[in-house]
């Protein structure tokens, strides 16, 4: 009998390696014949660690299960599927599973992550032998047509991108990817790595082809060690099967891949710190122009695309870029992997075309919050994503109607608060945050996020409130039009979403009664 017990870092965080030992335990105490698999998480995290048992009816769902629950598992034949409090039911089944589209995330917690044999099995590498048959701009059009944007947060369409790459004379150019996902409540980069690694290792062999690079660098965050280590190994793996290397499956065509370790910097995620990064410098942001895709790695035209983005591309060799514009809407195609974070009861990963609302989200998958209270505030986009009041939440998940709302998607993260939150502090948080971070090239961040949080502290302290607040709108709107990069010119979204929509916890007197 085959039993999944999930390796994924969240499902290890809450007791999944003591679960597979004790299975394995217990299996052998009982000589009943078990093998143990450990797959990557269904993204339910509530559900953690949430073994799945292979039957004649499909893989049967138990969770969330303690290493104490394993014993009465056995007793009550969970090996045959049986009932027991613990049981979910069929995997497939399970509503929050059941109404996702899962494209990208189609595979992870089905196979074994670093089995070449299952991701084979399971579609793997059919988009890398779809693109050994193309030309390079055929791949690149197919990208084009799909409508993918870029899944770190900017929103970029991929192909444009892949086609100024292209069109870049070089002897040497570089396919990056940023998996520096630092954002908060985010983790479907990291997913990808512990789940399904061969599709990243795929989508960036491919993008190499699209645009005529030879080598491929991962720059992941240092606080990723077992994406790291998983990752590692799947580059060797697929070196050693020919998926990648100097001749990738004796089509004479070359990809080299390798990874490299942040360390720590959120400003690093920006793309060209990103590269200083990896270039061995300090990792301090770059004037645009150059675009790194005309000047990037060491100076070379350089895709670099987020994880998603990357990972996307497979599917779309593979059904067809129509197939995946079909999903989504107005100018948001496909999918996107959005993750419910904070004080949410249901937290976890949902894939969903683009179109359902931030309510059907927050609340049919979500579960409301996990407190029991009312959600009276959501980030979405990351720590300089807007606050969104409940009077938004019928907002679509799309590009275009978050910016119109004077809000973003970024890379899907979403952060829930209930009714004790106090915006004031996340005001001055944000600014905080922004002035920790801070690369220090340019002033209005370097000084400004210092002089924001200051003045945040003044109107919590009750003086002069109109005065400082009409100073915080001013300062914003300095960061908002006078910063380098994202990381100053964002950090006003927080603050003044804060201060629109929930004025009153910037009044003393209201203040007083939270
Ligand atoms: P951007 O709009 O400047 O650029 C987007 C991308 O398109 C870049 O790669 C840029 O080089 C490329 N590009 C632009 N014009 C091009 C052209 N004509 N040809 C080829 N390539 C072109 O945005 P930026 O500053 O790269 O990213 C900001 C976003 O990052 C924010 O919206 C935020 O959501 C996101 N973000 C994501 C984080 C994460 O953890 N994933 C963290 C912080 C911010
Ligand atoms: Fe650096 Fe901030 Fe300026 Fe970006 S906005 S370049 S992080 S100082």
């Amino acid at each position: 009998v085959r039993v999944y017990v999930p390796l994924d870092t969240s499902a290890r965080a809450v007791g999944a390696d003591a679960v597979a030992q004790a299975i394995s335990a217990e299996a052998q105490r009982r000589g009943q014949p078990v093998v143990v698999v450990r797959n990557g998480s269904r993204g339910m995290f509530w559900l953690e660690p949430l073994v799945e048992v292979q039957t004649p009816a499909g893989r049967i769902a138990y969770g969330p299960v303690a290493a104490e629950d394993v014993a009465g598992l056995f007793d009550a034949g969970f090996l045959a599927g049986a009932a027991h409090r613990l049981r979910q039911g069929r995997v497939e089944d399970i509503a929050y599973f059941r109404d996702q589209e899962r494209l990208c995330f189609a595979r992870i917690g089905t196979i074994d992550p670093l089995d070449l044999d299952d991701y084979r099995a399971h579609g793997g590498w059919q988009g890398l032998e779809q693109a050994l048959a193309m030309s390079s701009g055929a791949i690149v059009q197919a990208v084009l047509d799909s409508g993918l944007r870029g899944r770190g947060g900017a929103a970029f369409p991929a192909g444009i991108k892949w086609k100024t790459v292209l069109g870049a004379e070089a002897g040497q150019k570089y396919i990056v990817c940023n998996a520096d996902e630092g954002d908060s409540g985010t983790f479907s980069d990291r997913m990808i790595f512990e789940g399904d690694p061969y599709r990243l290792v795929e989508g960036m062999a491919i993008a190499g082809l699209a645009v005529g690079a030879t080598q491929g660098y991962v720059y992941l965050r240092s606080e990723y060690p077992l994406a790291f280590a998983l990752f590692r190994e799947a580059i060797d793996r697929a070196r050693a099967a020919g998926w990648i290397g100097a001749d990738i499956r004796g089509s004479g065509r070359a990809f080299e891949l390798d990874v490299r370790l942040g360390a720590g910097a959120y400003v690093c995620g920006e793309e060209t710190a990103l590269l200083e990064s990896l270039e061995g410098k300090r990792g301090q942001v770059r004037f645009k122009p150059p675009l790194p895709a005309l000047k990037g790695l060491f100076g070379r035209p350089t895709v670099i695309n987020n994880v998603i983005t990357l990972a996307s591309v497979p599917d779309i060799l593979v059904h067809g870029a129509t197939w995946y514009r079909d999903y989504g809407v107005g100018r948001s195609r496909g999918t996107l992997p959005l993750q419910l974070g904070g004080n949410i009861r249901r937290g976890g990963l949902v894939e969903k075309a683009f179109g359902l609302t931030l309510r059907e989200l927050l609340y049919d998958y979500g579960g409301g919050t996990a407190s029991g209270r009312p959600i009276r505030a959501v980030q979405v986009g990351g720590p300089l994503g807007a606050y969104l009041p409940e009077s938004q939440f019928d907002t679509p998940i799309d590009y275009e109607a978050f910016a119109a709302i004077g809000a973003m998607l970024g890379h899907g993260g979403i952060v829930v608060f209930d009714d004790r939150v106090d915006m004031a502090e996340q005001a001055r948080f944000a600014m905080e945050f922004c002035a920790i971070e801070s690369c220090g090239k340019c002033t209005p961040c370097r000084i400004g996020s210092t002089r924001g949080a200051e003045v945040v502290a003044k109107i919590q302290a009750a003086r002069d409130v109109e005065g400082n607040t009409a100073l915080l709108r001013s300062l914003c709107d300095t960061m908002l039009n006078g910063s380098l990069c994202a990381l100053g010119g964002l950090t006003p979204y927080p603050v003044l979403s804060a201060l629109n929509h929930f004025p009153e916890d910037f009044q003393p007197r209201q203040r007083a009664q939270v």
